[in-house]
């Protein structure tokens, strides 16, 4: 979180970079793998998606299914540090939030509210880590990540939409059930205060993450400015952090996230394909991925990695 502080601070500037991006690459413990080796390609090129609020193509990009098979499963331990890197080092660009999804495990939001408008918390950035809960059950899961584009939200089905899916095979000796989850497609119906919003017509002191609360950790998808509950009604120029709520949780300085968490779910594969009726749980795996490391699920190998490399 301290390396997103510093990098926002230096990605006010435009970068000539492309405001155009995916995130093809998986990292894991600081080792980031090769272009769509274990996330899922797609037939969209490049990004954004926009308005297919219930298309299953909101889950893990056009086609992807179709790219299942051949996508190899990346196998780390509960704990392990994962994220992911944009193509070719794109920085992100476009005014909006970050998160990884199932259950939410990690969010970005807002950085700061100003009187120019909110500073993101992704701004600049081309890759974000995080870690994969120790509590995490075993498991196979794709690894949602999801880049929102506010620019264009003012609208219905203006907000654009930069996600891909990681294929992951989750060991550990976690217990917990991650929740609240949701499934995509059906996750948003695009009139969420966070999706549908008007970031040029007012200014604000307050952003709603879009999706479920981060999981473990309770953190609300409430991010409001420190200190202020109200837009400052004179015309001087102001700044105030922003600070992510916690629920179930007192009120403390400690509590505060900066720059604001962002969720990231993970989904368990067969669930999410399940509960929208596409057939395809036990292919989504490669099957010679799944052979090769089937060995590591007793109590050795515990290492983080990824096989078959
Ligand atoms: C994202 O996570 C939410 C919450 O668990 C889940 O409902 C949704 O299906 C996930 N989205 C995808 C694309 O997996
Ligand atoms: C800000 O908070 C108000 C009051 O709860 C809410 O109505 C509004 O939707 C919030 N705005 C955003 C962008 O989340
Ligand atoms: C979000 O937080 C703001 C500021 O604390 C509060 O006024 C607002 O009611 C909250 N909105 C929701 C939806 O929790």
């Amino acid at each position: 979180m301290k390396a997103l502080a510093t990098l926002l601070a230096a990605g006010s500037a435009l970068n000539g970079a492309t405001a155009h991006y995916f995130f093809p690459n998986l990292i894991v413990d600081g080792v980031t793998t090769e272009y769509f080796e274990y996330v899922r390609e797609d037939t969209q090129g490049y990004m954004p998606y926009k308005n297919g609020y219930q298309s299953t193509d909101f889950r893990c990009n056009v086609g992807s299914e179709d790219f299942a098979l051949q996508t190899k499963t990346c196998t780390v331990k509960a704990g392990a540090t994962v994220g992911f890197a944009t193509d070719f080092g794109a920085q992100i660009q476009h005014p909006g939030p970050l998160q990884a999804n199932g259950s939410k495990i990690y969010e970005i939001g807002p950085s700061a509210f100003t009187s120019d408008g909110i500073e993101w918390g992704v701004t600049g950035l081309d890759q974000i880590t995080f870690g994969i809960p120790d509590a995490t059950p075993a498991g196979q899961y794709l690894l949602r990540i999801e880049h929102i584009g506010l620019h264009g939200a003012s609208v219905y089905g203006g907000a654009e939409f930069y996600f891909n899916c990681a294929q992951l095979e989750i060991l550990g000796d976690g217990t917990a059930t991650p929740g609240p989850t949701v499934l995509f497609a059906g996750a948003y119906t695009g009139y969420e205060p966070g999706i549908l919003f008007d970031m040029y017509s007012k200014r604000f002191v307050n952003y709603t993450m879009p999706g479920p609360a981060v999981w473990p950790a309770g953190i609300s998808s409430n991010i409001s400015a420190d200190g202020a509950i109200h837009v400052p009604d004179d015309d001087s120029s102001w700044s105030f952090a922003a600070v992510t709520s916690i629920t179930g949780f007192a009120s403390s300085t400690s509590a505060r996230i900066y720059p604001s968490s962002v969720p990231l779910s993970v989904t368990p594969t067969s669930s999410n394909i399940r509960s929208t009726g596409i057939p395809e749980p036990t292919e989504s795996v490669n099957p010679e991925q799944k052979s090769s490391h089937a060995h590591l699920h007793g109590k050795h190998g515990h290492k983080s990695h990824c096989r078959a490399r």
